[in-house]
């Protein structure tokens, strides 16, 4: 199965990773060139990773490289494949141009994947001549690391096409879980509420960043505090997703919290731009909270 992936950025590359570790040829498309060579370098850093750990050989990483093939070209990069994963921006606008363009250059019966964590499958699949084949599957990040696969039937998809992505999802040494199209679909449904009010419980002092993260850490085994993940994951794409639940399900329990609000507004969107609920510096592991926030 020829395998073709939109989007080199932090979840493109990732994807592309486990496909090429997993012996698919993927070929790994973005429009900017800069963009395509630094995800083949971060790909080729992560396996160092799994290389140090002893949990892939450095043969095993010279495979997976050679299993990459990298364009710039939307139309040549998507020629030959059975499968199209898009992992680009998450903007609407941006998803539904691109499914049209792959709708158009993808071989007939080729099926056509989204990595959104939010948007819904049923609009994408709309934008095409195809919805039955249009289907999404949302990896978590570090994809390398997370086994989660959540794969969303639109409200189209065929059964055929979900099975073939369930099996699919298996090759990879992931473990699949089908869901059906509705706001947030499971993962962020449940995940930004609890971050939300993690900001809420914040925001009224009912304890600092470290309390709260340290209470869901060691208090419900969570890798990191809702905090840290939101940091991680970007405050802007938190406030995104919670706009997508209020205004799909118009409840008001979704409202995002003013305090997540005004960090995003003020450019303080966690990990990436170097200050969130933490303040980041290049090279550290330590968590340090943000001084504004102490
Ligand atoms: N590629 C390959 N390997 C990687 C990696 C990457 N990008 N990132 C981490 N690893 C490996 C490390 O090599 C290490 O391997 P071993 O277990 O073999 O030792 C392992 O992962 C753990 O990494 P670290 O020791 O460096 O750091 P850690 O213990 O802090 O773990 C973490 C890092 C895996 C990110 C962990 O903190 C964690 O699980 N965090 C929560 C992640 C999470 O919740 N992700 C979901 C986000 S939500 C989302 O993605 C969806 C959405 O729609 C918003």
């Amino acid at each position: 199965m020829n395998i073709s992936v939109i989007g080199a950025g932090t979840m493109g590359n990732g994807i592309a990773h486990v496909f090429a570790q997993n012996g698919f040829a993927v070929n790994l498309i973005d429009v900017n060139a800069a963009q395509l060579e630094k995800a083949v370098a971060t790909i080729g850093k992560n396996l160092d990773r799994q290389v140090a750990k002893a949990s892939i050989t450095e043969a095993d990483k010279i495979t997976t490289l050679n299993n990459i093939f990298s364009f710039n070209n939307v139309e040549e990069g998507v020629r030959n494949a059975d499968l199209i994963i898009e992992a680009a921006t998450e903007n609407i606008e941006l998803k539904l141009t691109i499914f049209k363009q792959l709708d158009a250059a993808a071989k007939p019966g080729a099926i056509l994947a989204t990595n959104t964590s939010s948007i819904s499958i049923t609009k994408i699949a709309a934008a095409t001549k195809r919805p039955e084949n249009v289907i999404g599957m949302h990896f978590m990040n570090p994809v390398p690391v997370m086994k989660l696969v959540e794969i969303i039937n639109g409200y189209s998809t065929n059964k055929e096409v979900t099975n073939t992505i369930i099996d699919l999802t298996k090759k990879l040494n992931k473990v699949p879980c089908v869901v059906n199209d509705y706001p947030g679909f499971v993962a962020n449904r449940i995940l930004m509420p609890m971050i939300n009010e993690a900001i809420y419980t914040l925001q009224e002092g009912v304890a600092g960043v470290e309390e709260i993260d340290t209470v869901m850490k060691l208090g419900m085994a969570h890798p990191m505090g809702p905090l840290q993940l939101a940091d991680f994951i970007g405050l802007d794409v938190c406030l995104s997703i919670l706009h997508v639940l209020k205004d799909g399900f118009g409840r008001q329990k979704y409202a995002p919290c003013a305090l997540l609000v005004n960090m995003v507004t003020a450019g303080k969107l966690g990990a990436k731009s170097g200050e969130g609920f933490y303040k980041y510096t290049a090279g550290s592991k330590e968590l340090v909270v943000s001084s504004r926030l102490k």
